[in-house]
């Protein structure tokens, strides 16, 4: 069989603010290490893990080490992994106190029966997994980080809600979901997405990052997808899944990626960004955000990076 080029697309979340420097070279980084195992002719999964390894451990996006806290000062992260070539996935929910939750969702995937674990049993079993541990947020940065967003917190519905329950706490808001798609030279497709969740988050709300056919989905006959964006409309859609079947009746990537997202904003004024990725190697950015941080590569020149794609 003839080794295909290997495609790489990773995003850094869509939303309103503009991408900064560190985060277009922490985007690029994330490129050329993800590429570096298609090259050397890993499987595309691989290359999806490796790009969000980078994301995760930089601190620079809501995901890993950047994570946002959830209105208790708990920082809770999700993330997931799809492989193409067999359908198989793992993904946790609710994990705390690791660095990479994308390898946690691997380990998930590969060592045991199930797709998704969630809450304390996950963190036991990514301690089990011997992942490197996170520090939990001090006092004195979880003052700082959630006072910024504690004004929008007062006129929030979750905020109402928690000042009722017990235990009352505070929030931070932020999007900046990590995610990436890959193609590798046998012409496997893989996907996976890792955030700290949303603003305004109710402690133990979860999202779409860690719903395989929400957030994330991949399928080596139809192609795959990874999502960013406000994860109670990307659920109630089931985006990544709906973008794959349309890609699998014949839709082009950009057709695809274009009609689920008017269908999200038209059905129930959802938001959100997307990468997508057909078995061919044509791909398709797109985001109804103001601006969406995010690259592809195919090994040619330098990773190109941008915040804005339409
Ligand atoms: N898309 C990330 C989240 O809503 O949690």
């Amino acid at each position: 069989m003839n080794a295909r080029t290997p495609v790489i697309l990773v995003h850094g979340g869509a939303g309103v603010g503009m991408m900064t420097a560190a985060q277009a070279s922490c985007l690029r980084e994330a490129l050329a290490q993800g590429y570096a195992e298609l090259r050397r002719g890993a499987p595309a999964i691989r290359g999806v893990e490796t790009a969000i390894r980078v994301l995760e451990g930089s601190g620079l996006f809501n995901a890993g080490v950047g994570s946002v806290l959830q209105l208790d000062g708990g920082r809770r992260m999700d993330a997931s992994l799809m492989d193409g070539r067999d359908l198989r996935a793992g993904a946790v929910a609710a994990v705390e106190g690791i660095r990479y939750p994308i390898t946690a969702a691997r380990h998930v995937m590969d060592e045991t029966d199930h797709v998704l674990l969630a809450g304390k049993p996950a963190t036991r079993f990514a301690r089990y997994c011997r992942i490197e541990r996170q520090a939990p947020p001090t006092a004195a940065a979880r003052k700082a980080a959630l006072a910024d967003a504690r004004t929008l917190a007062f006129a929030s519905k979750s905020w109402s809600l928690l000042q009722k329950m017990p235990r009352a706490g505070r929030l931070q808001a932020a999007c900046e979901t990590v995610g990436a798609v890959a193609l590798d030279q046998a012409g496997n497709s893989a996907a996976g997405a890792s955030t700290g969740g949303a603003g305004l988050m109710l402690p133990g709300r979860v999202g779409d990052t860690p719903q395989i056919g929400s957030g994330v989905y991949a399928d080596n006959e139809a192609g795959a997808v990874s999502m960013t964006g406000r994860g109670e409309g990307i659920i109630r859609v089931a985006v990544a899944k709906e973008i794959v079947d349309r890609m699998e009746a014949g839709a082009t990537p950009n057709r695809a990626l274009q009609c689920v997202l008017r269908k999200l904003a038209d059905r129930i004024h959802g938001t959100a960004g997307a990468l997508v990725l057909a078995p061919n190697g044509r791909f398709a950015i797109g985001h109804t955000t103001p601006r969406m941080a995010a690259g592809h590569w195919t090994g040619n020149g330098r990773p190109i990076v941008a915040d804005r794609f339409r």
